[in-house]
């Protein structure tokens, strides 16, 4: 029977769950784009977007998915031939990789050992064997959205440093930003990635990419500059309509005024713990619901399971079903499996404009689908997670 009435969730590792106060403030009629208040909302967002990943760089917001500030970050900051250290481990950073060599880089992949994170002893000595500093840039991802795993950027980043190699690191926080704590420039990284549409609370449409000095230094020397992503552009003081290359996305704008302000509210430091306690409870039902042939977390070492989206291996459980189940019965969302894990497991998403009643009907709504369809499960995820969000209302 179909139940999926009521407004329908979507706990799907982003797109996440936009506020009404983000969306309502993207009600706006047509403002001047030259001069007034849209230039004003919009120069008080590029002033306060670096506190976000906590650095004193440059950044650069495009009207952009992901993947756009992906080619932005690496067209302003390489030249055709450069060798570049790709950090596998899931699927985004080998997408990345995959459009520098379109765009003329040579391309080394590291694989992180099977269902792990990346591992900072071996891009250390990956680094030490290039003596003749031929790798250019390392690219990582803070959280792999397909296997749910966070990688210790400050880690990395250090095993960097310690092989004295000179490459620029990029990391991409698109999943990440917003959610869990990340330094950029104590952690010493070049160039970060993000996106509005995951801990950000925006619609997807705007691409961020922050830059140190090290990464406007290469720049200058940049040979696979293009027209529409060159920073040099976007960086004219004085005509607002370049930063964006062309007519700003004036409701993006108004919207991402918004989610700053309530960020600013929470603060990041608060968003982050109540990311941590939201990711323990789904961690907690998911150790519960955990039996022999039945679900099981992907990602082995607990350290590494990230706080933004968990990735789950449904073992003999239909997961494809048990999506459906969900969006069709109940009206909830949640993310089918990615790439190779696309017919073995599935995603939820914790990230954002989240709260209890989200999560705790998130998890008890897959629950249900589950004991629908028969699986084994050990015990009640739902239960377990409750004692969780419990323990974190006392204090
Ligand atoms: C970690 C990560 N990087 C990059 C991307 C690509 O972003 P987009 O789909 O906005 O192009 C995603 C999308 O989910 C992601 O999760």
């Amino acid at each position: 029977m179909k139940l999926n009435r009521g407004r329908m969730l979507s706990s799907m590792p982003g797109p996440s769950v936009i506020p009404d106060r983000v969306l309502g403030a993207m009600h706006v009629s047509m403002p001047n784009i030259y001069k007034g208040a849209l230039l004003e909302t919009s120069m008080s967002i590029l002033d306060e977007l670096p506190s976000i990943v906590r650095t004193n760089g440059r950044v650069f917001m495009a009207i952009s998915n992901g993947h756009g500030v992906w080619e932005m970050s690496l067209t302003n900051t390489l030249c055709r031939g450069d060798n570049v250290l790709v950090l596998e481990s899931g699927r985004f950073a080998v997408g990345w990789g995959e459009q520098a060599k379109m765009l003329g880089a040579q391309i080394e992949v590291l694989n992180a050992p099977e269902r792990g994170p990346i591992d900072p002893d071996a891009v250390e000595a990956r680094l030490r064997a290039d003596k003749d500093h031929t790798i250019k840039a390392v690219l990582a991802v803070q959280i792999d959205t397909a296997t749910g795993v966070w990688n210790d950027i400050a880690a990395i980043s250090r095993a960097i440093k310690a092989a004295g190699h000179p490459a620029l690191f990029m990391a991409d926080c698109i999943a990440s930003v917003g959610c869990v704590e990340y330094l950029m420039d104590e952690w010493g990284v070049d160039v970060t990635i993000g996106a509005s549409q995951k801990g950000l609370m925006v619609p997807p449409g705007l691409g961020i990419v922050w830059a140190n000095e090290r990464a406007m230094a290469a720049h200058e020397k940049a040979d696979m500059r293009t027209p529409y992503w060159d920073w040099s552009a976007r960086m004219s003081e004085d005509a607002h309509y370049k930063r964006y290359c062309g007519t700003a996305p004036v409701q993006h704008i108004y919207a991402m005024r918004a989610a700053l302000d309530m960020i600013a509210e929470e603060g990041l430091e608060a968003i982050w713990q109540r990311h941590e306690i939201f990711a323990d409870a789904v961690r907690a039902a998911i150790e519960a619901w955990s039996a022999p042939g039945g679900l099981e977390f992907y990602i082995k070492d607990q350290a590494h399971r990230s706080n933004s989206t968990t990735t789950i291996l449904s073992g003999s459980v239909d997961a494809v079903r048990l999506c459906e189940l969900c969006e069709q019965g109940a009206g909830l969302t949640i993310g089918v499996g990615l790439g190779d894990l696309a017919d073995s497991s599935f995603r939820i998403g914790h990230m954002g404009h989240l709260n209890p009643p989200m999560l705790l009907g998130t998890l008890s709504t897959i629950e249900a689908a589950l004991q629908a369809m028969g699986a084994p499960l050990g015990a009640s995820g739902a239960a377990a997670a409750t004692a969780v969000i419990a323990d974190a209302m006392k204090n």
